[in-house]
């Protein structure tokens, strides 16, 4: 799945990211706070960032693109509006997460680690949150679900997916 970034929209951000490349650029070993910059301030790495990154820092795009996809820490996919989180620890796992994650995939129609094209949702999955005695456990945004159950997903989906459309009215 293609993401486009929009140029315009994110027009001020992107001025600010090349004051802090100027400000970098003689700094030596820049690439990876620029890169991690680049992240918070956009929430993932766009093309276009990279771009605008290797010709900040004076360096070859593909030194960029190199660096960044090196690091497990750098994601080129932008995050959802809400983030669906599964826990897949163990005391989880032995209680059906690992069908409660496919369960989301199905519903939404993305992998984990993927976003929906509307932006929308993320599916992420996590290792123990702490709260085994619950399990299986799912975290959306800052929500925790306790005991959730395959039939239960759709339920949580449209929780947030009516929040979105009230939101929009
Ligand atoms: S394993 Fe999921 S909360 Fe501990």
């Amino acid at each position: 799945m293609e993401f486009t970034f929009d140029l315009e929209k994110n027009k001020e951000k992107i001025l600010e990211f090349k004051g802090f490349l100027s400000d970098h650029k003689d700094m030596p070993g820049a690439l990876i706070p620029a890169l991690q910059e680049a992240q918070v301030k956009f929430g993932y790495l766009p093309q276009e960032v990279m771009e605008i990154i290797a010709r900040g820092l004076d360096v070859p795009a593909s030194k960029v693109f190199g660096v960044a996809t090196y690091y497990s820490q750098f994601t080129f996919i932008p995050k959802g509006k809400h983030n669906i989180s599964i826990c897949l620890g163990t005391a989880c796992y032995v209680k059906g997460a690992q069908g409660i994650l496919e369960e989301f995939e199905n519903i939404l129609g993305i992998k984990g680690g993927e976003t929906t094209p509307d932006l929308q949702f993320s599916i992420t999955d996590c290792r123990c949150v702490g709260d085994c005695s619950i399990a299986p456990v799912v975290v959306v945004d800052e929500d925790v679900y306790a005991k959730v159950k395959k039939a239960d997903v759709k339920d949580i989906i449209q929780k947030y997916s009516l929040e979105v459309e009230c939101v929009d009215n």
